[in-house]
């Protein structure tokens, strides 16, 4: 069984399919990618898997449990974290409490056991810190583990939100354009770090308009358009696929 099963997912707004159809599956320890042209219903695809909307109709699975139109906090405790395509870092926090934000989405049942117990909840955040400061050397941020969030650059913010997410312990990761608006640097750095990540055990669902990224580290990849799929394949199989050429060449933008 795969982990993430998703079959026949629709959800329109207003009248707009913004994603029609849509079946696939993701197994374990994979890097899969999601491409596709502007609005072709990507980030709307991850916000019905990750509860942000209900689907109009469709199945969605996590190894195995029904998930479709359950909360955000539902699907944490499934082990689903995600980022977001445009930054949601708290600016009043500092970097390593933005971190820990994810740690207590992951512990929100102990955190209201505990607050009846003061000084088990502060050695708990000092425990809570720590996980924080290696989750943020982790993603390569050791000389902001004591920066205020607002005195960061976006390139470091960007992996801030995925330290956020790994707090969470997820199984599986949805990264919204994680690479975006990163230079070139920068984006082999983030495309490192996927690999990382996938090599520690979860499995990754990459959202990402860099082809060269997409390409080098997909295991497999879903191409949409217009919300629904097109193809899906290994790199190999989608790039030769030419209703994947010709909606990349704009055939009928
Ligand atoms: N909350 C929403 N309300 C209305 N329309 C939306 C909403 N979210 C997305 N859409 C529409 O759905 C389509 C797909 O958008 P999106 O999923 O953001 O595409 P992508 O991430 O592939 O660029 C677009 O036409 C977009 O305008
Ligand atoms: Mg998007």
């Amino acid at each position: 069984m795969a982990l993430l099963e998703v079959a026949g997912l629709s959800k329109s707004f207003n009248g707009v399919q913004a994603v029609q159809d849509v079946s696939f599956d993701v197994d374990a320890g994979l890097i899969y990618s999601v491409i596709g042209p502007n609005g072709a219903g990507k980030t709307t695809l991850f916000n019905l898997i990750t509860g942000i909307y209900v689907p109009s109709a469709g199945e969605i699975r996590v190894d195995g449990t029904p998930v479709a139109g359950r909360q955000p906090h539902e699907l944490a405790a499934l082990g689903v974290a995600r980022t977001f395509q445009n930054l949601q870092v708290c600016m009043n926090m500092d970097a390593c409490e933005n971190v820990m934000v994810g740690a207590h989405l992951r512990l929100d049942r102990n955190l209201i056991k505990s607050a009846l117990r003061w000084p088990a909840l502060a050695r708990r955040d000092a425990e809570l810190r720590r996980e924080a400061v290696e989750l943020m050397r982790f993603v390569g941020l050791d000389a902001y583990t004591g920066a205020a969030a607002d005195s960061m650059p976006y390139g470091a913010l960007k992996r801030l939100e995925i330290a956020r997410a790994l707090a969470m312990k997820p199984r599986l990761l949805f990264l919204d354009e994680p690479a975006a608006g990163l230079n070139p640097r920068e984006t082999l750095d983030v495309a490192a770090l996927v690999r990382r990540i996938a090599d520690s055990g979860v499995t990754v669902v990459l959202v990402e308009h860099d082809m060269k990224m997409v390409m080098k580290l997909s295991d497999r990849i879903l191409v949409m358009d217009y919300g629904r799929k097109l193809a899906e394949g290994t790199a190999e199989q989608v790039r030769c696929h030419p209703d994947v050429i010709a909606a990349y060449l704009g055939a009928h933008a």
